[in-house]
């Protein structure tokens, strides 16, 4: 096999699926007009959130209130859950605006999403957590470890090592764990296996990426995920959240800047901008928490592969493509994880022969060149669009805080391996604003992978935290 011309020309697929492909364009494209409709709705929705009442999106403080100085420095763990991995690393933070991180990834069992049985999370947590230990310190450990935990879930905290699960998001879902404290939880397993860890700290992913960037680069204005979910933190000031009234102990100025967890994943929840498709009505549906995480459910990692499955599958039972073809190992919920549109994107082939291998072998279809060409563009609409809508989040802090430069430090699987995301983002970035400068390294809010959050983000927390303790604030 040669590789050849990546992209294939449409000139030879059949004027019934043009007419699929066309309209296909015309639910999944997102004009510039929209994005930035999106984005003046979005910012109405964050005040929302920072009001005393409250709104859709939740607005968490979480209570880091400090900036880095980069000085930060000693030794911590970090555990992160929330997106396929559990991952435990050991950082050593350099005190010089430098780190260095040794880790393990655990992989989830599947079934652990929603199991039914709570205890079986934090059991599986702790006992990856000593299974590192002991390969980290074989001698043992002498001295307590302090633990940055980050759990990438709508938790509320009234103190840095406190969370309330609101709601789970990417479908987990376990029972007895919302409306739950999950540091205790996990405190008592760890305690169980007799392992020196204190977990100081709880950490949304976002909050951690904001501050393990902030550290080695002090123009960063938010850190940002877009992975199996999509997420953004970014440093808003005490007296701008009018819900932390009365909640603040009287050491605290009000100018003191206070770490934000967006968890704008919940955007219009109440369908009023976003250009939502037959296809994002029925994930909401099926899902485990319908009508919650609109705006992630068109955008994020978690989703991505499953609307274009269902996509495929209308177009199947329209009778337009994989006529007469078995398709009991397609017929399945979230068989299509997000890597399938990814490698499909990347079919360096002009005939798309890998997709054409894929499809075999992963699901027994066989597929005609044109139908590859037409779930190609497909994919290539739906990943178009994930980035497009996702920026307006970006955008919207951005204008509500009016950072008119700066660098949004962003992480997660969907930015580090989708095809295109990151040059699409900063592209419907500046299509938002209407700059004009011809590279995206010249536009003036600039969208930079991040440092490591759930781990060195972690680490910097956990040391702020202990900082404020020590200095007796509050
Ligand atoms: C979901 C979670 C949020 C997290 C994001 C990215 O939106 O609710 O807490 O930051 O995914 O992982």
């Amino acid at each position: 096999k040669k590789p050849q011309a990546r992209k294939g020309s449409m000139a030879d697929v059949p004027k019934e699926l043009m007419q699929q492909i066309e309209n296909f364009e015309k639910i999944f494209t997102v004009p510039s007009e929209s994005l930035q409709a999106v984005t003046k709705h979005f910012i109405t929705e964050l005040e929302k959130g920072l009001s005393k009442k409250g709104g859709n999106i939740p607005m968490i403080p979480g209570w880091v209130m400090d900036f880095p100085t980069g000085k930060e420095s000693g030794d911590f763990l970090a555990i992160d859950l929330g997106g396929t991995n559990l991952r435990v690393v050991l950082v050593k933070l350099g005190g010089d605006r430098t780190f260095d991180t040794t880790q393990s990834k655990y992989k989830l069992p599947d079934a652990m999403r929603t199991t039914q049985n709570p205890d079986e999370l934090w059991e599986f947590i702790a006992d990856s957590l000593k299974t590192f230990i002991n390969e980290q310190f074989p001698q043992g450990i002498s001295e307590t470890i302090p633990l940055g935990f980050t759990f990438s879930f709508p938790a509320s905290q009234n103190k840095i090592n406190e969370g309330v699960l609101q709601r789970w998001t990417k479908g987990f879902d376990i029972p007895n764990i919302e409306n739950h404290d999950v540091v205790p939880m996990l405190q008592k397993q760890i305690t169980k296996r007799d392992i020196p860890i204190e977990v100081v700290a709880l950490i949304n992913d976002t909050t951690g990426t904001l501050v393990a960037s902030y550290y080695t680069d002090p123009e960063t204005k938010m850190g940002v995920i877009f992975g199996t979910g999509v997420n953004g933190a970014y440093y808003d000031v005490c007296s701008e959240i009018e819900k932390l009234q009365g909640k603040l102990s009287d050491d605290i100025p009000s100018s003191a800047p206070m770490a934000i967890n967006c968890e704008y994943g919940s955007f219009d929840n109440e369908h009023v901008v976003l250009p939502r498709t037959k296809y994002d009505v029925t994930i909401d549906e099926e899902s485990p928490r319908p009508g919650q995480q609109t705006f992630e459910k068109m955008s994020s990692g978690y989703y991505l592969g499953e609307i274009l499955r269902l996509a495929l599958m209308d177009m199947y039972k329209q009778g337009f493509i994989f006529k007469n073809q078995d398709l009991s190992k397609f017929d399945k919920p979230f068989v299509m994880d997000t890597s399938y549109p990814a490698k499909i994107e990347e079919d360096p082939f002009e005939n798309l022969e890998d997709t054409d291998d894929l499809f075999q072998n992963e699901f027994g279809i066989n597929t005609t060149v044109q139908e590859r060409k037409l779930i190609r563009r497909l994919c290539e609409l739906i990943g178009t669009r994930a980035a497009r809508l996702s920026v307006c989040g970006i955008a919207a802090i951005c204008q509500k805080r009016g950072y008119k430069t700066g660098h949004i430090a962003a992480d997660g699987s969907v930015y580090n391996r989708y095809p295109g995301f990151k040059e699409k983002a900063a592209n419907a970035l500046r299509d938002i604003y209407g700059w004009t400068q011809t590279s995206l390294d010249d536009y003036p809010i600039k969208i930079v992978p991040a440092e490591d959050g759930s781990g060195a983000g972690a680490a910097v927390i956990a040391a702020l935290a202990g900082k404020r303790i020590a200095e007796g604030k509050s």
